[in-house]
């Protein structure tokens, strides 16, 4: 099965909070872009990379992963307004790619998603999913809002999942999905399962934990000194 991963890294960080892009920013010395596609890379299961960048920023990325990166087959592509639009530049990238069975969509900003979920995720597709993506049960207990700051239940924590990345699709799947989509989600799988087709779970990571507020960056530098 050919894989190619397709990375959106086109996201501004706001709840970052100031400082350049995102996936520019350093974790330990190394850019969070650069983490997160040699990880995918040294896994050995992809065959292409293809990263969604800020479509001002293309040739920086590109430079940023040449010298991060400079074994890997990397594509740099401008992404979009939102992630989705981001992944879809990222898919239509795709067909430059030759032949290609599957695509595994990977948020740049989960850079040290474990090597053991990757796997994980393409064993489903190999096993013949349409869809899969790695979770992790719901640790805290959930409540239900009202406008008026009043708690009006609590959900049944038992069957609720935090979903992660890598997700990982057969590739015509995943087209049809961005092809008949009328909505703006905030995950690839949500697209298929509007499809109606199976979306299957694997185990996910706690350290495939997404950066995406300054506390994270803490998180990140404790698990690489770690390492
Ligand atoms: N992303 C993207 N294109 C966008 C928005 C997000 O490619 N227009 C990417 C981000 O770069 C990130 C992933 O989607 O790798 C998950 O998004 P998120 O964690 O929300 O990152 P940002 O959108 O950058 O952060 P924020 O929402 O705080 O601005
Ligand atoms: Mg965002």
């Amino acid at each position: 099965m050919r894989i190619a991963a397709i990375v959106p890294a086109a996201g501004l960080g706001v709840r970052l909070g100031p400082g350049t892009a995102k996936a520019l920013r350093d974790v330990a010395g190394t850019p969070l872009l650069v983490h997160a596609v040699r990880g995918l890379w040294s896994t050995s299961l992809v065959e292409a990379v293809v990263v969604a960048a800020p479509p001002q920023r293309t040739g920086e990325f590109e430079d940023v992963l040449a010298r991060g990166v400079p074994d890997a087959r990397v594509h740099v592509v401008g992404g979009g307004v939102t992630r989705q639009r981001s992944v879809a530049a990222g898919l239509e990238a795709v067909d430059s790619l030759g032949p290609v069975d599957a695509v595994l969509v990977h948020d740049a900003a989960r850079a040290f998603v474990p090597v053991a979920v990757v796997e994980r995720v393409v064993a489903g597709l190999r096993a013949g999913s349409a869809a899969v993506v790695p979770v992790l049960p719901v640790a805290d207990t959930i409540k239900r809002v009202a406008d008026e700051d009043v708690v009006t239940g609590t959900v049944d924590r038992s069957t609720l999942y935090a979903v992660q990345t890598p997700q990982g699709f057969r590739l015509d799947v995943l087209r049809c999905a961005y092809a008949e989509t009328a909505v703006e989600a905030t995950d690839d799988s949500a697209l298929v399962e509007a499809l109606g087709v199976p979306v299957t779970v694997v185990e996910g990571s706690e350290e495939a934990f997404k950066v995406t507020r300054p506390l994270d960056l803490l998180l990140a530098e404790a698990l690489l000194e770690r390492r």
